[in-house]
């Protein structure tokens, strides 16, 4: 006994795992060929006087046995907790990993705003296509073939045997327009007034690009027509939209200027909101920004789209949309809009 005494001793101590310990369990204490059962096992053979102290010895023995698997039993499972925790260990404190989220372009978040500004004023939202005939770009805006006053946008032609998704029952020649001014045309034909609407979208020039001039940009088209309505019913109107827009008392100005669309045709130049008129870089010293081009829509353009020749009057409007980002934002170069750089991107 004193042999299986020691046994266990060293050998309980130094078991490396769980499955070890077990394995030494039925080596000792084990029901069939355990070292500590067969020695109870034999008392029926011994004297009576010997089978009474090998009996108490060997229950002594057993309890000991049995506390030494207890004790070895309890630091294996602590190493192996301890182990799991190591390698389990989380720190929950840690900042997550962030997930990068895309954002809406400086251009659509105006965009957004200014179809809220004017929806709060009564104006629809409509669209027209990117490609037009001749005829709406053109023609139907009094801008007649060899007029001069073509050359007033430089335009990007399309060949003419492109196929185009766009009715064109007069075969005419294709184009990038230039202007959103064709939407005017479009929906007067299938509307009668009154009309109040905007038409944003994409727009085309050939022409060289700087800081403030890009070959596609947007603007915004605006059209109100009615009985009634004046040069007072525009300049109202769009105040109220610069006041939203830049959440600012500013001021505007009217200045003649030519457009063959409309008569009389202006300038629309808003105060700078730079430097509130003061005079600084952007605005030029001059405390004005040239934001729009806008007018009384010409008769012509009546009579173009089937209209009764004056019994109605209205106001149209072009703004740009990039130009007027750039001022919200005090963005100085208007081709960083499609620069497609994140650095710029991720400032809105
Ligand atoms: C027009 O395009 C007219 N259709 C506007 C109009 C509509 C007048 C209705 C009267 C009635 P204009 O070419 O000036 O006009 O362009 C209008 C605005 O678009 C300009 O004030 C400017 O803000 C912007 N714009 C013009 N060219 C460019 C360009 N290359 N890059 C960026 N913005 C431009």
């Amino acid at each position: 006994m004193a042999k299986i005494e020691k046994a266990a001793k060293e050998e309980v101590l130094a078991a490396k795992n769980l499955d070890e310990l077990n394995e030494l369990k039925i080596k000792f204490l084990g029901r069939e060929r355990g070292a500590l059962t067969s020695v109870l096992r034999n008392l029926k053979n011994l004297q009576p006087e010997e089978r009474k102290t090998t009996g108490e010895n060997a229950n002594r023995l057993r309890e000991l046995v049995e506390e030494l698997f207890e004790k070895r039993l309890k630091e294996l499972k602590k190493t192996e907790f301890d182990s799991v925790l190591k390698k389990e260990w989380l720190d929950v404190t840690r900042p997550g990993a962030k997930k990068e989220r895309g954002g809406l372009h400086p251009i659509t978040q105006i965009r957004n705003e200014v179809e809220r500004i004017f929806g709060s004023m009564g104006f629809g939202v409509v669209e027209g296509p990117e490609v037009e005939t001749e005829w709406y770009n053109f023609d139907a805006l009094n801008i007649p073939k060899n007029h001069p006053s073509r050359d007033l946008w430089d335009t990007f032609w399309l060949r003419s045997s492109q196929k185009s998704q766009i009715p064109n029952p007069k075969s005419q020649r294709l184009l990038l327009r230039t202007h959103t001014s064709p939407v005017q045309i479009r929906y007067m034909q299938s509307h009668n007034s009154p009309i109040r609407i905007i038409a944003p979208g994409r727009v085309y020039r050939y022409e060289a690009t700087d800081a403030s001039h890009d070959i596609q940009f947007y603007q915004v088209e605006g059209l109100m027509v009615d009985k009634n309505i004046s040069i007072a019913n525009f300049k109202a109107v769009i105040l109220e939209f610069f006041k939203k827009l830049f959440s600012k008392d500013v001021k505007i100005r009217l200045r003649p200027s030519y457009f063959p669309f409309v008569e009389p045709g202006f300038e629309v130049d808003l105060s700078c909101i730079v430097c509130n008129a003061k005079g600084c870089s952007v605005c030029k010293k001059t405390g004005w920004l040239e934001m729009m081009g806008a007018g009384m829509v010409h008769p012509k353009v009546f009579e173009a789209v089937g209209y009764v020749p004056g019994a109605e009057q209205g106001f149209a409007f072009g703004i740009g949309l990039d130009r007027i980002t750039m001022m919200k934002y005090k963005i100085p170069d208007i081709r960083l809009f499609h620069s497609g750089d994140l650095r710029f991107l991720k400032q809105f």
